[in-house]
């Protein structure tokens, strides 16, 4: 915590550990995380908060349903919404339960403080309950007898409760949302509150219940406990410290610069939450931001018609970044978008492949080509000669990118922040054919023109990492050590700024595949197939051994293994027996497959990026009648490690994997269970 730093505080809801996480609530998260990401390379002292909402009627019917106590059965979940968000690389500062100690010590506080000052009262509450949606409503507000948001059934409830002068703040709340236009977000949804809730008149709330124990004891009332959105709202200032021991960090943050929450809880936030501000009188946040939802066939999501959800599984097939990617782009943020494997795939094919991995690819494989991997020092520009100024368009366009980026990104428009970077990555791309470097290769391999369009291209290639670094944190990094970029100064967001040079002697490294391409057909049938099997039937994110599930894709990629027939027992005779010496000089070690693609002009080879641990190797195997390359990335498989290096189709083999042969001639790789670091020996 730096005193002179400005500070950015940002929040997701937080999330109820009672269904299965699907791609949908990891909308909300990676949105956030991006922009937090983004404020902290903007110099701000960020907080960023997310955590679970663990109490209420729902969670303790979920765990009686699957016979456990409230608290055993949240612990399973919450254990793997934080491995979801660490798989998403999510880069939150805080974490709240609402069944942490400190919460609920500070909620009775704030409860008990509201009940001394008059703002909560005892009365009975006579109205209907919404369990899936924690919410009362009146008769009036039914929708067909059903709950409004959600149109499930509701309940008729009748019990001693205590209210909160909801009421009272109507006035206030008006004048508010009116006078800060950007306090709700986008503005459609201000005028919703306003003409809906506010001018028919709000009545007071109910704030706790008798009938079920799963919840924080009213302190003065035991009887009772606390209304689980009250508890929950709550958690954006008690995880800072609020009526708690140390309320530094609320000192500090508070108010947040954004809540980010799904539509269906913009009222909560935007009515029931100021109001309890108001109440304690503390500011207001700055801003709540009311974002759409993923849809799956036209509902709001929901498993069906063969399309994989599962968050896990998707990361799984097809990397953190390009599921990030998909959910900050195919969705204007505000609007109701929909979730398709198609549309993914697509994105991914022609975003992500075509028009950003073949930019990076060809221009490292160009330094590489010409010049051995290092740029001369002797580089000619054209900004005023012949060519037209080709080289000065496209540095104009990166110069002025931060800051386009930068102002979407502050009014929350990633969708349109990663037009405006793609809209360069395409000029790039024409770029690289209008200068045709390969045509300058071939009229003097050291012609200086050549040397300066590659520096042009290495250079944007820098700008456009460092701005994509908040949105892909695992691809950006990639960039910029396949660019050799090592000095941090250069890696800044102010730095992206200017356009320069790269510096004299950088030595670029040829990458792996960022984005393997994928074939639509096939691979929609795949997914169609695991989508019917509705694998897996543990919730993903509550399943105990989470990374294992990770790592190995939760519905095996490949068509059924055949059963093997052992081959027929023959002892080896004398002379073909070896000692345990010979064969200990035989290094077999477990690697990780980071990438794998087919190898040209050859239907046999598969080329495979292995992780050792402490290096990484290139192994060519013979096994693409077997294995889609993509079906082997994540594998841990064994690697004879200290093989003679081999050529094979002019590419270098540094190893081979062990595979078994079935009975049909098919090759099976032999993989490792559990968790085994790479690079470990095998014996
Ligand atoms: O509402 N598309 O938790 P939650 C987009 N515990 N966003 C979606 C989505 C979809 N298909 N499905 C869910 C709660 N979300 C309360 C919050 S905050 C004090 C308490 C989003 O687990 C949803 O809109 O039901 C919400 O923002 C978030 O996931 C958590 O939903
Ligand atoms: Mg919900």
């Amino acid at each position: 915590m730096e005193p002179n730093r400005p500070v950015f505080y940002v929040s997701t809801p937080i999330y109820y550990p009672s269904d299965r996480l699907h791609i949908g609530h990891s909308y909300t998260t990676v949105a956030a995380d991006t922009l937090a990401r983004y404020k902290r390379m903007q110099g701000f002292d960020v907080m960023f908060l997310t955590g679970t909402d663990e109490h209420g009627l729902k969670i303790q019917r979920k765990a009686e349903a699957a016979g456990k106590t409230p608290k055993e059965y949240v612990d399973g979940i919450v254990a793997g919404i934080r491995d979801l968000w660490s798989l998403l690389d999510i880069s939150y500062d805080r974490f709240i339960r609402t069944t942490d100690p400190e919460h609920e010590h500070s909620v009775q506080r704030i409860f008990q403080r509201l009940y001394d000052q008059g703002d909560i009262y005892k009365s009975e509450y006579e109205g209907w309950y919404c369990t899936p949606c924690e919410a009362f409503w009146t008769k009036s507000q039914l929708r067909e007898g059903h709950c409004p948001d959600c149109g499930q059934e509701v309940e008729l409830t009748r019990e001693e409760s205590y209210f909160f002068r909801l009421s009272r703040y109507q006035d206030a709340l008006i004048r508010h949302i009116e006078s800060h236009p950007e306090f709700i977000q986008p503005p459609t949804r201000a005028n919703e509150m306003i003409q809906n809730f506010l001018r028919p008149g709000l009545d007071d709330l109910c704030v706790s219940r008798t009938s079920f124990r799963w919840g924080v004891p009213v302190p003065f009332d035991d009887r009772h406990v606390v209304y689980v959105w009250i508890d929950a709202l709550s958690n954006y200032i008690t995880a800072l410290g609020f009526e708690g021991d140390d309320d530094a960090l609320f000192q500090r943050y508070w108010p947040a610069d954004v809540h980010l929450v799904g539509k269906e809880i913009v009222r909560f936030h935007t009515i029931i939450w100021p109001a309890m501000l108001l109440a304690l009188g503390l500011p207001l946040p700055r801003q709540v931001y009311g974002h759409g939802w993923l849809l799956l066939d036209g509902g709001k999501m929901s498993k069906s018609k063969g399309n994989v959800v599962d968050p896990v599984v998707l990361c799984t097939l097809y990397g953190v970044d390009a599921i990030r990617y998909f959910l900050l782009r195919e969705v204007p943020f505000g609007s109701d978008g929909v979730f398709s494997n198609e549309a993914l795939i697509a994105r991914i094919n022609s975003d992500l492949a075509n028009d950003l991995g073949n930019l990076v690819s060809r221009t490292l494989a160009m330094i590489e080509r010409y010049f051995d991997g290092v740029l001369p020092d002797e580089r000619r520009f054209d900004d005023d000669a012949e060519g037209g100024g080709l080289d000065r368009e496209l540095r104009t366009l990166c110069e002025a990118l931060p800051g386009r980026v930068a102002s979407l990104l502050d009014e929350l428009q990633f969708s349109l922040a990663l037009a405006e970077i793609w809209k360069v990555i395409a000029r790039s791309n024409k770029y690289i054919d209008e200068t045709a470097p390969w045509v300058l290769a071939k009229e003097t391999a050291t012609h200086p023109r050549l040397a300066g369009v590659l520096s042009v291209l290495s250079e944007t290639l820098r700008v456009l990492s460092i701005l994509l670094s908040p949105f892909l944190p695992q691809t950006a990094p990639k960039i910029q050590q396949g660019l050799g970029l090592d000095d941090p100064g250069r890696l800044t967001w102010a730095s992206a700024g200017t356009f320069g040079s790269p510096a004299p002697g950088t030595r670029i490294r040829r990458l792996p595949i960022l984005f393997p391409r994928i074939d639509l057909e096939k691979e929609l049938v795949r997914l169609a197939e695991m989508g019917a099997r509705g694998k897996p039937e543990t919730p993903a994110a509550s399943a105990p051994d989470k990374t294992a599930s990770v790592r190995e894709p939760a519905v095996p990629a490949d068509p059924p293994t055949p059963v093997p027939v052992p081959a027929p027992a023959v002892a080896p005779s004398d002379e073909d027996l070896i000692d345990i010496d010979q064969f200990s000089r035989v290094s077999l070690r477990v690697a990780h497959v980071m990438a794998c693609e087919p190898v040209e002009k050859s239907d046999k080879l598969l080329s495979l990026t292995l992780d050792l641990g402490d290096r990484t190797c290139r192994v060519v195997s013979g096994i693409a009648r077997d294995y889609r390359p993509e079906a082997l990335v994540g594998k841990r498989v064994i690697l004879v490690a200290n093989l003679k290096p081999a050529r094979l189709r002019g590419q270098v083999s540094e190893g081979m994997i062990l595979c078994a042969k079935a009975e049909d001639g098919q090759y099976r790789i032999l993989t490792v269970e559990g968790e085994v670091p790479a690079g470990s020996p095998v014996s």
